[in-house]
């Protein structure tokens, strides 16, 4: 066995110099930094400040260490972890619960007042802090606030260990901070992407960092193409839905790709990381558009024509779609759920409505959770949506007009596709950018303060609503993935999610032209990369601990498969090799009781990671978790060596070898309508190389950082 890739302590990367010095230096009284998102208010006080060290002891009020759910005490331990994973100060001690008055300590109470939303409704995710030579007392007022409070000063420690060149010393005063709206969320289709639980897992972590507090997860959904959907071969177009029913469930035709969802219990793994994170998942299955795994499993429930699309009159389809969240509604942790509902007949809104509305009847009556609807439009002169209903907006004009819902009594989530959709690796003839629109979301909207939840339209401010409307819930930025599996690797999703979530942080946090101590473009430009890399407790990056020269390996030759200290390498980096395959046509395999056996010889694997494996078979990267391939135009000569160069950022990835270029390319098919080549961008697979049946030498092989 080898060691994982060696765990990046943000301080490791930066204080190397300063912690050898071992000396602090004394900051004066100071602002504190600007962070992300920004803090409400914060006064300086005159004296020291408070000094961070190894031996800092977190402690948990006594009186409050049960309260909520996390618990303030485990929120405490989480946030322990991230401050040794940020830091790299293993000796922090464990928490402990006790009162205040210790000096050198971390203290985290509750009992913070007068804390709310812009709404003016209470809250419980505020915090006051308060930074003195003896404490930093964070009290939150509730245990998600004081959480929060957590993320503040893990961001005040990234930001004065890099400004004062090491000493981790945070200014003296007290703060207050609050967030402007309740839902701050993202939403990832992992529906027409499949998705390992692990990386999503780490995005609520780093989400989690910039204080967002839900995840949405579209669940259920297929592909459009409509020379599938309208032709026979419907079937053959890709569809999922990712629960996996238990044994013998009743719904079991549902999942047409077993390998391709999650168990129960591992979701419920998933759940807590992301709760002991402060992020909830809000699962989303979508009907009764979108339903073609549906109709792959219950043909007469389809629309007749239309098999993306289910007949809500025909007697069996409300009950089918109420067993199937009987199977999977006691899974959830979330108080709210997600019944898509988007996209459906607008002809047919009496039987959309009706569905809504018995659907929400249904959830709150099983398991007391409400739901939300994606808004769409549905005329009706005889029948309204239920008011217990929160519509997610993401289509203006095109479907109802929210200031219009809200004064009808809707509550609404902005989703709105202008400003906050985003698809893997590119849209459809530039619909929507790679990431949010950083000029829109600072100044595009009316006044040029910038985007914010109660902004709906550049074009008409009638449109648009004030931040305190009670009626306005907050926000959900999305990605979808309309290409499918092979557009994009999980971490091209999140090269696209993670500027976009800190600056979507930052504005549903503090809004745009509320506060005067909200961030401006120019203080987030100029923080925002030390903060990404600094965010503890998941890797997305896939950074690696600085290396001399940027050399993480060089080998002049290996004569069997050896395994790295590296799992995987993010771009940029520059994988050179030189190789010379085998020629054989069959290689010999051991097997288990000692005998051998002839297969077909494809060249076997130059390198593996967890993110990237190389083939010597065209060339190919595969990405492990949809097994998918994306060979080269291109063949290694057998018996020869061939030297390869492989450069990478997080736009491509093309070799060079013998003066010709090669790049890695999907081919995307856009609706049915059109292909469309596209670059792929692959960690580099360093944790083994010359494995999984490679038959052939390789010789001067060097991983260097830069591309
Ligand atoms: C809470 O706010 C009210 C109204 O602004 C104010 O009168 C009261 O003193 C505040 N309470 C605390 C504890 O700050
Ligand atoms: C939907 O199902 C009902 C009941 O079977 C049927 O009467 C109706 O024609 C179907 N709708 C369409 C558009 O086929
Ligand atoms: C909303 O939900 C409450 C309780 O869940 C229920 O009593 C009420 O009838 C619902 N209102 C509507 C308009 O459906
Ligand atoms: C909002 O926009 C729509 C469509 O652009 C328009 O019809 C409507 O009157 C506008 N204003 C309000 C207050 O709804
Ligand atoms: C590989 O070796 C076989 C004989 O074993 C030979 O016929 C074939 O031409 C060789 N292929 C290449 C590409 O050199
Ligand atoms: C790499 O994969 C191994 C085995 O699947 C896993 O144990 C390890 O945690 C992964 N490392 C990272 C950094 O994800
Ligand atoms: C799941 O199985 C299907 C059908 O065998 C296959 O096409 C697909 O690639 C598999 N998915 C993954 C993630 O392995
Ligand atoms: C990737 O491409 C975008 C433009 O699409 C560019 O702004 C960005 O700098 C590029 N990033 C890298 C790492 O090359
Ligand atoms: C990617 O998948 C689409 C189907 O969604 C298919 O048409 C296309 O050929 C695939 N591209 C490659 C490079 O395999
Ligand atoms: C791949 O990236 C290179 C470098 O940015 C660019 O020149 C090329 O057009 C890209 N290819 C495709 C298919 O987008
Ligand atoms: C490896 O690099 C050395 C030094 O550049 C060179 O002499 C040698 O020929 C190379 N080996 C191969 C197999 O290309």
């Amino acid at each position: 066995m080898v060691n994982a890739t060696p765990r990046l302590s943000f301080l490791a990367l930066t204080l190397v110099g300063f912690l050898e010095s071992n000396r602090f230096i004394n900051v004066g009284a100071t602002a504190i930094h600007p962070q992300i998102p920004s803090v409400a208010s914060f006064i300086d006080a005159d004296g020291p400040g408070f000094v961070l060290s190894a031996s800092t002891q977190v402690i948990v009020d006594s009186k409050f260490q049960d309260s909520g759910a996390p618990s303030l005490l485990n929120y405490a331990q989480t946030f322990r972890e991230d401050l040794v994973a940020l830091t790299g100060f293993n000796s922090v001690p464990e928490v402990k619960t006790g009162s205040i008055g210790d000096s050198g300590a971390i203290f985290m109470t509750l009992g913070a007042t007068n804390h709310t939303y812009f709404s003016g409704v209470a809250t419980d995710e505020g915090y006051d802090f308060e930074i003195s030579a003896q404490s930093y007392i964070i009290k939150g007022s509730g245990a998600i606030g004081a959480w929060w409070g957590t993320r503040s000063l893990l961001q005040q420690v990234v930001m004065n260990s890099v400004a004062s060149h090491g000493s981790i010393a945070i200014p003296a005063g007290s703060g207050s901070d609050t967030p402007g709206w309740e839902v701050r969320g993202f939403m990832l289709d992992a529906a027409r992407h499949w998705f390992e639980l692990p990386f999503l897992a780490d995005l609520c972590i780093y989400a989690s960092f910039f204080k967002l507090q839900s995840f949405h997860l579209h669940a259920s959904d297929n592909i459009w193409d409509q020379n599938f959907i309208s032709g026979p071969d419907w079937r053959d177009l890709y569809s999922a839905f990712r629960f996996q029913p238990s044994a013998g469930s009743p719904i079991t035709g549902l999942v047409q790709l077993p390998n391709e969802t999650y168990s129960r219990v591992d979701f419920a793994n998933l759940q807590a990381t992301c709760a002991a994170h402060g992020v909830t998942i809000v699962p989303e299955v979508d009907n009764p558009g979108h339903s073609l795994a549906f109709s792959k499993w219950r043909p007469e429930l389809a629309l007749p024509g239309a098999p993306d699309s289910l007949n809500l009159s025909y007697p069996d389809t409300i009950p089918t779609i109420k067993a199937v969240w009987d199977e999977i509604l006691p899974w959830f942790t979330s108080a709210e759920v997600s019944i898509g509902a988007d996209e459906y007949d607008a002809s047919l809104a009496n039987d959309y409505i009706s569905f809504v509305n018995e659907m929400a009847d249904y959830i709150a009556g099983q398991s007391g959770k409400s739901i939300r609807v994606w808004g769409t439009y549905e005329p009706s002169d005889t029948m309204s949506i239920s008011r217990n209903v929160t519509i997610q907006h993401w289509d203006f004009p095109g479907d109802s007009i929210p200031v219009q819902l809200m004064e009808q009594g809707y509550r609404v989530i902005n989703s709105e596709q202008a400003f906050l959709y985003l698809d893997g690796k590119t849209s459809d003839a530039g619909q929507f950018p790679v990431e949010l629109d950083q000029s829109l979301m600072w100044g595009g909207a009316p006044g040029g303060g910038g985007w914010a939840p109660n902004i709906f339209t550049q074009d008409d401010p009638s449109n648009n609503t004030n931040p305190q409307n009670p009626l306005l819930r907050g926000s959900i930025m999305a990605l979808w993935n309309d290409w499918g599996n092979n557009a994009t690797t999980p971490l091209e999703i999140y090269y696209q999610l993670a500027r976009s979530l800190a600056v979507f942080s930052e504005k549903t946090w503090a809004g745009s032209g509320v506060r005067d101590t909200a961030l401006t473009q120019d203080q987030f430009d100029s923080i925002y990369e030390t903060l990404n890399a600094a965010a503890p407790s998941q890797n997305l990056n896939r950074a690696v601990p600085p290396q001399r020269n940027n050399i993480i390996f060089e080998y002049p030759t290996i004569t069997e498969p050896q395994a790295t200290a590296f799992d995987s390498v993010g771009p940029p980096y520059t994988l050179t090799f030189t190789i010379k395959p085998s020629n054989a046509s069959q290689i010999s395999v051991p097997l288990l009781d000692g005998a051998s056996m002839l297969v077909p010889f494809d060249g076997g694997v130059i390198f593996a990671g967890n993110d990237s494996k190389l083939h010597v078979s065209s060339l190919s990267f595969e990405d492990p978790s949809t097994q998918l391939w994306y060979p080269l135009p291109y063949t290694l000569p057998p018996d020869v060596y061939t030297t390869v160069e492989i450069h990478a950022t997080r736009n491509y990835t093309y070799a060079l070898i013998e003066g010709e270029v090669y790049w890695w390319m999907t081919n995307l098919d856009i609706w049915g309508e059109y292909m469309k080549l596209a670059n792929m961008s692959f960690a580099a697979p360093s944790h083994f190389i010359g494995a999984e049946g490679f038959n052939g030498e390789l010789r001067n092989i060097s991983l260097v950082l830069g591309s």
